[in-house]
């Protein structure tokens, strides 16, 4: 499916505004204005500008604040709506005059916030910011106008504005939308790499001077590229960064040292040496870290990982279960045979699914059997799934990072297997979608092998054994439980559209 109309019509829009460089002039003079005045104040300027901004806070407080006209006003509307169609309450227009008022206030703050945002744009950026300010000030006015004409008793004209408003603000929300999700302003723009996840030497501490930047680059193997690190020696201490600014993506290691903070040549947010977190704005995001040490004259560096990352260290490894740390687990499995690891069990399932896609795209195209295949196929898929999901993968959780890119691929496949089972297997489409979810199989299966089961021996020979029986039960259950039968032919029927 190719771009709609709407899409076409809104990018061909916006195009325009990203190429109206006649806003430059204006949009450059304003930001002289405000800048001005905030440089003779000084820091109590800076502050305001901070909090406007949101530093300190570790969030934007622009998308926080518009959230007030969206609701308020939006809740306007639709009493108008429901009082226009003659459905109405005690009450209704003053409260609807009172979301007008509230959202027109939550309006100010988000402009004075937004504005403070826009003033470190540049380029097609600040031109759609113009055109976003532009559009949601009509609708501040627009409501205004509502509110006065409502005050003078006009409650038809007081409406038919504030449901222009209401319009108004829809057009500046699609345009703000499209300057975070396409053009990446007020999202974080530095590597999160997880690399290096233990300490390695990245530079001889001797070619360090007191506060001069220094990038050295480590390599991430995960998403095949360079990552930037900045070092500063400060105080007699050595410090690092991620030397890519995330704000817009500044290069860190060409700023300076001030108050203890690295600043950032581009649009100058500072970040703490110590927490990497912005003293000041425009940015309001902390820098990643990364822990420091000195060895043999070298400085190595580790990254300091954030909640929620799953990372697996040589620490965590040494904390995992595996057969090198006795447990209970041994004694229960004397007498019972070894059988085979995990990863072997899994690999057999694989070349299975494999042969199966094999046989179906050799069996003719107008043949009933394909569809017998297909669900056969189907069926597998599920229970493979399954018994990923619920063994293999909280086991080796500890010791592999890739469980969560293959709970992705598994719904990759799953969606993609809807779609096959709903075609005609005889024609065309059903080829192409065929070999699709071949293609996205043998990458999970491929994938799987060449990293996830090599990381899973960490887990150990005997471990692995006791979860290869574990696997094997369980695909013997899915195969013979009726009601777990019943249960999958069900949803497949369901899928395929009975
Ligand atoms: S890129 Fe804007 S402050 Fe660094």
């Amino acid at each position: 499916m190719g771009r709609s109309r709407f899409a076409r019509a809104t990018d061909a829009g916006i195009g325009r505004i990203e190429a109206a460089s006649s806003l430059d002039g204006p949009g450059y003079a304003v930001e002289t204005a405000m800048a001005r005045p905030a440089q003779i104040a000084g820091s109590p300027a800076e502050g305001v500008a901070n909090a406007l901004h949101g530093t300190g806070y570790g969030h934007p407080v622009h998308p926080m604040l518009v959230t007030i006209p969206l609701g308020t006003w939006t809740l306007a509307f639709a009493l108008d709506l429901l009082a226009t169609l003659g459905i109405r309450r005690r009450g209704t227009e003053r409260t609807a005059e009172l979301a007008l008022k509230v959202g027109s206030a939550g309006a100010v703050a988000a402009a004075a916030t937004g504005l403070a945002d826009w003033q470190h744009t540049n380029g097609r950026d600040r031109r759609v910011g113009m055109a976003h300010a532009l559009v949601n000030s009509t609708a501040l006015a627009l409501n205004l106008a509502s509110i006065a004409l409502r005050g003078q008793g006009r409650l038809r004209e007081g409406r038919l504005a504030s449901a222009a408003g209401w319009a108004c603000m829809f057009v500046g929300g699609y345009l703000g939308g499209h300057m975070v999700y396409r053009r990446r302003i007020g999202v974080d723009q530095a590597d999160r790499s997880l690399e290096p996840r233990d300490f390695r030497p990245v530079l001889p501490v001797a070619e360090l001077e007191e506060n001069r930047p220094r990038r050295v680059e480590i390599w991430d193997e995960d998403q095949r590229q360079g990552v930037g690190i900045v070092l500063v020696r400060h105080k007699g201490r050595v410090h690092a960064m991620g030397a890519r600014c995330s704000h817009r993506g500044g290069p860190l290691d060409q700023g300076w040292v001030l108050n203890g903070a690295l600043v950032c040549p581009w649009h100058g947010s500072g970040y703490d040496l110590e927490t990497g977190w912005p003293v000041s704005g425009p940015s309001t995001c902390p820098q990643p870290r990364y822990e420091v040490r000195l060895r043999a004259g070298m400085v190595e560096i580790r990254r300091e990982q954030e909640p929620g990352e799953d990372v697996v260290t040589a620490a965590g490894l040494a904390q995992a279960p595996s057969d090198s740390q006795p447990d209970a687990r041994r004694d229960g499995r004397r007498g019972t045979s070894p059988g085979r690891k995990a990863d072997e069990v899994l690999f057999e399932h694989h070349q299975l699914i494999r042969r199966l896609f094999e046989t179906i795209r050799d069996t003719p195209a107008h043949d009933p059997q394909r569809r017998d295949l297909l669900r056969v196929l189907a069926s597998e898929l599920e229970i493979h799934e399954h018994v990923e999901d619920h063994i293999f993968y909280p086991a080796v959780h500890p010791v592999s990072e890739d469980v969560p890119i293959a709970h992705s691929e598994h719904r990759q496949l799953s969606d993609l297997l809807a779609m096959t089972l709903k075609l005609n297997t005889a024609s065309p489409e059903f080829d192409e979608h065929l070999r699709a979810l071949h293609v996205a199989m043998d990458h999970h299966a491929t994938s799987e092998e060449r990293s996830m089961f090599q990381e899973a021996q960490r887990l150990g020979e005997d471990r692995l054994r006791e979860l290869g029986r574990a696997l094997e039960a369980m695909l013997e259950e899915q195969r013979t439980s009726r009601a777990r039968r019943t249960f999958r032919d069900l949803k497949i029927r369901l899928l395929e559209g009975l």
